[in-house]
C-alpha cells in the first residue's frame, strides 16, 4: 500500500516536536498518567487502563511535577523498569510528585522506587524471581483487590527486594519469596505491587487495575470511541477552520480511519489521494474506491502510477534499494498529486493548507532509552528518506493519542466494514518485498494470485482474524515436478503465518495440516507457473516477518 511507504518514511520526519503532545483531549477526559521507567511493559499498563474506560498517557519518568500537576491527573502509575533502584544512574522521578496529592500506584521498579523515595529500603534478592508466583492477600480490606479472591496468579519478574518499608505502609499480600508482595498507605493512597498486574500471566491483573483508577482514583467510564468521535471533531474543526485537507489513503486501517473521522468532521474539505503504485493485492484498489469514492462519497483522487513504479524496479534486487526506490518514487507521485489539487480550485474556497496523518500513540510515545528496554528499538528499515518539506502542509493527526485496538473499535463505530478495519497490517513496500530478486510484472501477477488464495482460505477458515498476518512470498527459485503425464520447471511459493503483538517479535502459526494441504493444492493447481509451496516455520527472531 503505497501510503503506508509515505506514513513509514514520514513517521520519523513529521511526528511532533513536543515533549507531551499538545493533546487538549487532556483536558477533556478524566486521566490516568503513566510515568515510563523503561519497562517493556509501559504501554500493555496504558493500555489496560483503557480497557478500564478510563484515558492514560505515558509520560518521561523524569517529566516535571509541575507539568504532570497542569495534566489534573486523577491517578499515577510508575511503571516498571530494568534500572536498580539503588545505581548510581537509575532513573528517578520529579520528587515532588509524591506530593501532588494525587493516588499513586507503583508496579515492580515503581514500587521500589517511591519505596525508597520515602524512606524505606531495597536491596539485591539473593536470586531472582522470575514467572508464575501465588499471591495470598493479606489484607482483606485493601481496596486493591476489592472483589477479588484471596489467592491469585500473578507474574513476577525482579531481582531487587523492598526489605524494609517506609513510615505508614504496611503489607498487603504476600508471595513464597516476599512478605511485601503488595504495599499499602491508604491514608496518601500510595500502593505499590512487586509483580505486574499488566501482562496476560496475572489473568486477574485487570481486576486490580480497575480496582486502582475507579475504587482509588474516582474515575468514571469515560473514554469511549463513541464520546471519542464526538470530542475529536470538535478539535479536527477548531484546527482545520475554513480550510482543507489532504489525506493519503492506503486502504491500511490506520489511513481508512483517519479519513472516515475527518470526513465526518468536515466533509467535502478532505481529499484522499490513493496511489496504486503496482504492488498492490487483488482488488485493493477497488475496495478502496468502492469504500471511500461510492460509499463515504469521499472525495478521492486515484493515481495509477503502476507502470511508473514498475519501471523504476526494473533490474533492483537488493531489498534496500527497492525500498528506497519505492519510497523515493511515492513521494514524487505524492508531491505531483498535491501540486495538482492545489492548482484546481478547493472546495468551499478554502486553501489546501493541511496533510492527515494516521500516527498512533505509540509512534508518538517518547522512547525511554533505558539499557535493556525492547521498546527503545527502532527498526532500521521503517525509518528511511524523508518526506520533502516543500510540501509546506501542516499536519492533521486525529488518531495520535489511540492505540491499535482503539483505532480498530473507533473505525466500526464510523461505519466501515470489517473488512477494512480488521484487515491484517500490511507493508509499505507492497508485494516488492514478497519477491526475492527482480520485480516484474509477471511475478507480480503470480505473487497477486497466489496470495489471494491464502487469503481467502485464511478467511473461509475463521484463521484471518485470529492472527497477525498470513500472506504468501514468490522465490526466485524453480524446481522440477510432474503435473499430469509432464514434467515441470516452475517457481516456488512459500506461505507464511505469524503470531505477534506489534510486529516487533512473532511466532510462526501451527496451521492445521488440512488447511495446509488445501493452500498448497489450491496455489500449485490454480497459479500458472508454480509448482511447489512450502511452509515457512521461522520466528522473528531470529527471522523477520517478511523475507526481505
Ligand atoms: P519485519 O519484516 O521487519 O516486519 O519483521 C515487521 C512488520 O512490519 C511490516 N513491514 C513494513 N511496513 N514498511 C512498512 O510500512 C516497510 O518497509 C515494512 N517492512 C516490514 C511487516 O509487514 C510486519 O508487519
Amino acid at each position: 500500500m503505497p501510503f503506508a511507504a509515505f506514513w513509514a518514511v514520514s513517521r520519523f520526519n513529521f511526528r511532533s516536536q513536543n515533549k507531551i503532545p499538545p493533546l487538549t483531549l487532556a483536558w477533556m477526559f478524566e486521566q490516568i498518567v503513566i510515568l515510563d521507567f523503561g519497562s517493556q511493559y509501559t504501554q500493555v499498563i496504558a493500555r489496560r487502563v483503557r480497557e478500564c474506560n478510563v484515558y492514560s498517557r505515558i509520560l518521561r519518568y523524569d517529566t516535571p511535577a509541575r507539568e504532570i500537576g497542569k495534566l489534573n491527573p486523577r491517578g499515577i502509575v510508575l511503571s516498571g523498569g530494568p534500572a536498580s533502584v539503588y545505581a548510581p544512574k537509575a532513573p528517578m522521578p520529579d520528587g515532588r510528585i509524591f506530593k501532588l496529592g494525587v493516588p499513586i500506584l507503583g508496579i515492580c521498579y515503581g514500587l521500589q522506587l517511591f519505596a525508597q523515595f520515602l524512606g524505606g529500603r531495597v536491596e539485591k534478592g539473593h536470586k531472582r524471581e522470575y514467572g508464575k508466583g501465588t499471591l495470598r492477600v493479606t489484607d482483606s480490606y485493601c481496596p486493591l483487590f476489592a472483589s477479588l479472591p484471596e489467592t491469585l496468579q500473578v507474574w513476577n519478574s525482579h531481582g531487587d527486594k523492598l526489605t524494609t518499608l517506609p513510615a505508614g505502609f504496611k503489607s498487603a499480600a504476600i508471595t513464597e519469596n516476599s512478605e511485601y508482595a503488595a504495599v499499602e498507605d491508604r491514608r496518601r493512597k500510595f500502593f505499590g505491587l512487586q509483580f505486574h498486574p499488566e501482562v496476560a500471566h496475572t489473568p486477574l491483573g485487570r481486576g486490580i487495575i480497575a480496582n486502582f483508577v475507579h475504587a482509588i482514583c474516582g474515575c468514571g467510564k469515560t473514554w469511549t470511541m463513541r464520546d471519542y468521535i464526538g470530542r475529536a471533531i470538535g478539535e479536527i474543526r477548531e484546527q482545520v477552520g475554513e480550510d482543507n485537507v489532504i489525506l493519503g489513503l492506503s486502504g491500511g486501517v490506520d489511513s481508512s480511519v483517519a479519513a472516515a473521522l475527518l470526513h465526518r468532521a468536515i466533509g467535502g474539505r478532505l481529499t484522499c489521494i490513493f496511489v496504486n503504485n503496482g504492488l498492490l493485492r487483488a482488488q485493493e484498489a477497488d475496495t478502496v474506491r468502492e469504500v471511500f469514492g461510492r460509499h463515504f462519497q469521499i472525495r478521492l483522487k486515484y493515481v495509477d502510477a503502476s507502470k511508473r513504479f514498475l519501471k523504476k524496479l526494473r533490474g533492483v534486487t537488493d531489498p534496500e534499494r527497492k525500498r528506497k526506490v519505492i519510497g523515493r518514487e511515492f513521494i514524487a507521485v505524492f508531491n505531483d498529486a498535491v501540486a495538482e489539487l492545489k492548482k484546481g480550485r478547493a472546495t468551499g474556497g478554502g486553501r489546501y493548507r493541511f496533510l492527515a496523518q494516521g500516527t498512533l500513540y505509540p509512534d508518538v510515545i517518547e522512547s525511554v532509552p533505558i539499557a535493556g528496554n525492547p521498546a527503545a528499538l527502532i527498526k532500521s528499515h521503517h525509518n528511511v528518506g524523508g518526506l520533502p518539506r516543500k510540501m509546506k502542509l501542516e499536519l492533521v493527526e486525529p488518531l495520535k493519542c489511540l492505540f491499535k485496538d482503539e483505532v480498530r473499535e473507533l473505525g466500526l463505530e464510523l461505519g466501515l466494514p470489517r473488512e477494512i478495519v480488521l484487515r491484517q497490517p500490511f507493508p509499505g513496500p507492497g508485494l516488492a518485498v514478497r519477491i526475492p530478486g527482480e520485480v516484474t510484472p509477471q511475478r507480480c501477477a503470480m505473487l497477486r494470485q497466489a496470495d489471494s488464495i491464502v487469503v481467502e482460505e485464511m478467511k473461509a477458515s475463521g484463521w484471518y482474524y485470529k492472527i497477525w498476518q498470513n500472506f504468501a512470498v514468490l522465490l526466485p527459485v524453480r524446481s522440477v515436478g510432474v503435473m499430469g503425464d509432464e514434467r515441470t520447471y516452475d517457481y516456488t511459493i512459500a506461505i507464511r503465518a505469524v503470531e505477534s503483538q506489534d510486529g516487533m517479535t512473532a511466532d510462526w502459526v501451527r496451521l492445521p495440516y488440512e488447511l495446509l494441504e488445501k493452500l498448497a493444492g489450491r496455489i500449485i493447481n490454480e497459479v500458472k507457473g508454480v509448482n511447489r509451496c512450502v511452509f515457512d516455520i521461522t520466528s522473528k527472531p531470529p527471522g523477520t516477518i517478511e523475507w526481505e
